[in-house]
């Protein structure tokens, strides 16, 4: 009989990308995959140290599956991920049931390390050089209807609150030819969409000589292949967004008009602070830009709440962004501090926890405002949205579809559409989705 895996995977679209490619050598190492951790020979947690909530709830699902080894000592039980990379040194003193150990870097090495760990050994490998990526890749696309493709890994932005240049190292391309080929055996494999991933985007290129090779150019090629599909990108850098992104983005009938610019702080002093490399006008300059280059565009950010040292009149003015520019969607947070940051070791400036809680409850507030003033603009309209699932609500079938802004919708449908292009009317527009029918 097959041996079973098992993978749990937290973090940023980059780890699920990480997961269908780590779930794609296990099956050609003869594993199967079990739904349910209980009948698993193998199990991996994926983790994310972006927060703090992040690590622990890694390190209390390590604590569960290893109380089950007590009664299964041929289980295997591995971590890999961002908060691996910063633990390295703690985790088999702190968590002694755990045979693997491995870091971003070297997740193309993964098969070497199940067959030590097969036979007994307790591998632990973290390492600042990235293994390179084989040129044929089985992978386990756990989206049915869409493909991520990283393009780009790392980050050489060090924002003083971030760990990510920590976990994931320097900036690091993809080959243009390795992407145009996963995009086309995506689509030809019957895939509606295709999403580039990478920490920063825009950086796409910028360490090859060859000066062409930018996100832009990037869009284009696959623009040219064939079929109908959808082409996205996340997450993008405000000041690095240029001329020519946003010219091809408007060029490519595939490529969709949807923006992610995290803004993180509404304050040009939080946001010097912080190290972006923007202030509030010039990021306002941008989002403008873009607002006012398309017919409809989505543009969503990201913010973060009592970064340390934030004063009252300072989160307003993030409170103020959101609000004036009219945001469609923002991922907010609480600050938390972070290991080996520069903003972590600034103790003495730290916000209490109530105030972080209070600021982010307004912070939510006027999030839930804005995304639905959004989605209001909707109601009425006609689009082609793409479906992505079936499931049922209230005894109805109903489908989960997008829009080409990446809008939320659920309409009522008997057949299960998934993976088809239909047009539907909205009729009405919820905070966290809209509602329509089906146009025949
Ligand atoms: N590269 C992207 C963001 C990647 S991290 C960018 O430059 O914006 C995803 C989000 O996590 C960030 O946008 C930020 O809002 C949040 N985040 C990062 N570090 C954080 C911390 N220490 N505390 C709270 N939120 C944080
Ligand atoms: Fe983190 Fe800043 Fe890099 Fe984004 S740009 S991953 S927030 S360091
Ligand atoms: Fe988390 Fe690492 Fe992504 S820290 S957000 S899983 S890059």
């Amino acid at each position: 009989m097959s041996k079973k895996f098992y993978i749990e995977t937290m973090g940023c679209q980059m780890n699920k990308s990480d997961t269908e490619r780590l779930e794609g050598m296990l099956f050609d190492l003869g594993y199967e995959k079990s739904e349910d951790p209980k009948y698993a020979d193998f199990l991996l947690v994926s983790t994310c140290a972006i927060r703090q909530t992040s690590v622990d709830k890694a390190y209390s699902q390590l604590g569960v599956w290893g109380k089950r080894k007590k009664n299964n000592p041929e289980l295997k039980i591995g971590i890999c991920g961002c908060a691996a990379e910063l633990d390295k040194d703690s985790l088999f003193k702190k968590m002694p049931y755990i045979d693997l150990i491995f870091g971003t870097h070297n997740i193309f090495k993964f098969p070497e390390f199940i067959k030590r760990v097969e036979n007994g050994e307790k591998v632990c490998e973290i390492t600042s050089v990235p293994y390179p990526e084989p040129e044929q890749l089985k992978l386990n696309r756990q989206n049915t209807v869409g493909a991520w493709i990283p393009i780009i890994e790392g980050c050489n932005n060090f924002c003083t609150y971030c760990v990510v240049p920590y976990t994931r190292g320097r900036e690091r391309s993809r080959l243009p030819q390795l992407i145009l080929n996963e995009a086309e055996s995506a689509i030809a494999s019957g895939k509606k969409e295709i999403t580039l991933l990478g920490q920063n985007v825009d950086s796409y290129g910028k360490d090859f000589q060859n000066k062409n090779i930018t996100l832009a150019n990037l869009l284009r090629e696959l623009n040219k292949i064939d079929g109908k599909f959808r082409i996205r990108f996340v997450t993008s850098y405000p000041t690095d967004i240029t001329d020519d992104l946003i010219d091809a983005v408007a060029q490519c009938d595939k490529v969709c008009e949807y923006f992610h610019i995290p803004m993180q702080s509404g304050n040009s002093r939080i946001l010097k602070e912080m190290n972006r490399r923007y202030d509030r006008e010039q990021y306002f300059k941008i989002f403008n830009r873009i607002r006012n280059s398309f017919e409809e565009v989505e543009i969503t950010s990201d913010f973060i709440a009592g970064f340390p040292g934030e004063t009252e009149e300072e989160f307003q003015d993030t409170l103020s962004a959101i609000e004036e520019l009219k945001i469609d969607y923002s991922n907010t947070a609480i600050y938390s501090p972070r290991p080996f940051t520069k903003a972590g070791r600034m103790t003495e400036l730290f916000i209490a926890d109530e105030i972080k809680e209070e600021r982010f409850k307004r912070l939510h507030e006027i999030n839930c405002k804005m995304t639905l003033e959004s989605n209001k603009k909707l109601e009425g309209k006609v689009y082609e949205v793409l479906c992505e699932s079936q499931k049922i609500k209230k005894g109805k079938l109903m489908m989960n579809a997008r829009t080409r802004t990446g809008k939320l919708i659920h309409f009522p449908s008997e057949r299960n559409l998934t993976g088809e292009f239909v047009n539907v009317k909205i009729t009405k527009a919820q905070t966290w989705c809209l509602y329509a029918e089906l146009i025949c």
